[in-house]
């Protein structure tokens, strides 16, 4: 079965004062539809810059290479006009900020049916029709939320839900979601993330999950893959990784409490010194090495190959780029 979404040796580079840096370095994964993979790392990993280029909004100063083939057509290779139409119509993504992404002036309802009648040429009152059915099915049918309510007077979860809505609007095969929930509170957060796994199986949708916190991922996704400062470290199955991380920064990731029901209130958690080294100050050797506890002299002319470790055959491989893994290859 090929798959709805292939990356391949995606790389971006960002052009400043005449220097250029590597944002991301040959990140690949594909994805199926009816399945979510989710994409972990701290902040400055390069998580929203690869959901940009996903839907061709990098910024002016940086520039992708490699391929992106949505059901078998290179996303880089598209016109402008041409990416127009896959985006917000194919290729949907949930914002950051869903406060600063809905219209303030414009009632919800009205805001969901935009992109129907733009992608989908609706006309006006089939449009606001489909948006009640679509703003009841992410849990806000119109006797709890009027569809003619302006954004500020929902809650931050109503508002996440109706920006669930607007990237669902056309039916998309790929949504990509990058840090969907910070703002909300546990509960919230965990009700949204139920929805978006129901819509992935119901819609056969796909699913890139971006955050930095790798419990919210092991909610809905089946797979993860863990970037550190633009490169692809660690690639496994969920359960694969809650099993036991190879690399060292995913160790770090899991034990510094970014996974729910570990942590206890009030704990002191376990941290990663150091901080994500930014574009322009990344070296030749492996980018985590700085930062890593288990760093060898080997380490430092290249950053390592991803590779195999555990069952070679196995159909869904667990990859790591690291020399000296937690786990033995
Ligand atoms: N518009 C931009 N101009 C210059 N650098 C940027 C821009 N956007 C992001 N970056 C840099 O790219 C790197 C990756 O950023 P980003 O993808 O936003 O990280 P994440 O989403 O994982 O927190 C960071 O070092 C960030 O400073
Ligand atoms: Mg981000």
């Amino acid at each position: 079965m090929s798959a709805l979404l292939e990356v391949e040796a995606l790389s971006v580079h960002l052009r400043q004062d005449g220097r250029e840096a590597a944002i991301l370095d040959r990140v690949g994964f594909s994805l199926q539809a009816g399945s979510a993979l989710g994409i972990v790392g701290e902040s400055g990993c390069g998580k929203s810059v690869l959901a940009l280029s996903l839907i061709g909004l990098l910024p002016p100063a940086m520039r992708a290479s490699g391929a992106i083939r949505l059901d078998g057509i290179d996303l880089l290779t598209l016109t402008e006009p041409a990416l127009c139409r896959v985006r917000g119509r194919r290729v949907s993504m949930v914002f950051q900020e869903p406060t600063r992404a809905l219209n303030p002036t414009q009632p919800i309802g009205r805001q969901v049916a935009e992109g129907m009648r733009l992608h989908l040429r609706l006309g006006r009152a089939e449009a606001e029709a489909r948006a009640g059915r679509l703003l009841d099915r992410v849990g806000l049918p119109g006797a709890v939320v009027s569809p003619h309510s302006l954004p500020h007077r929902l809650s931050g979860g109503q508002r996440q839900r109706v920006m669930i809505a607007v990237a669902l609007a056309c039916d998309p095969s790929l949504l990509i979601a990058d840090e969907l929930s910070t703002a909300l509170d546990m509960t919230t957060q965990a009700q949204i993330l139920e929805l978006l796994a129901e819509l992935v199986a119901e819609r056969r949708m796909g699913l890139l999950l971006i955050t930095h916190d790798l419990g919210l991922l092991a909610q809905v996704c089946s797979h993860a893959l863990v970037l550190y400062a633009g490169h692809t470290v660690e690639t496994a199955t969920i359960p694969a990784l809650l099993a036991a991380r190879a690399h060292p920064y995913t160790e770090g990731l899991f034990a510094s409490g970014l996974h729910v029901g570990t942590v206890t209130p009030g704990s002191v958690l376990p941290t990663i010194p150091g901080q994500v080294p930014p574009p322009f100050s990344r070296g030749d050797g492996c980018c985590f090495a700085s930062r890593c506890p288990r760093m060898q002299p080997d380490c430092l002319p290249a950053q390592p190959p991803l590779v195999v470790i555990g069952d070679t055959a196995s159909a869904e491989p667990h990859r790591v780029a690291c020399l000296h893994p937690l786990i033995a290859a």
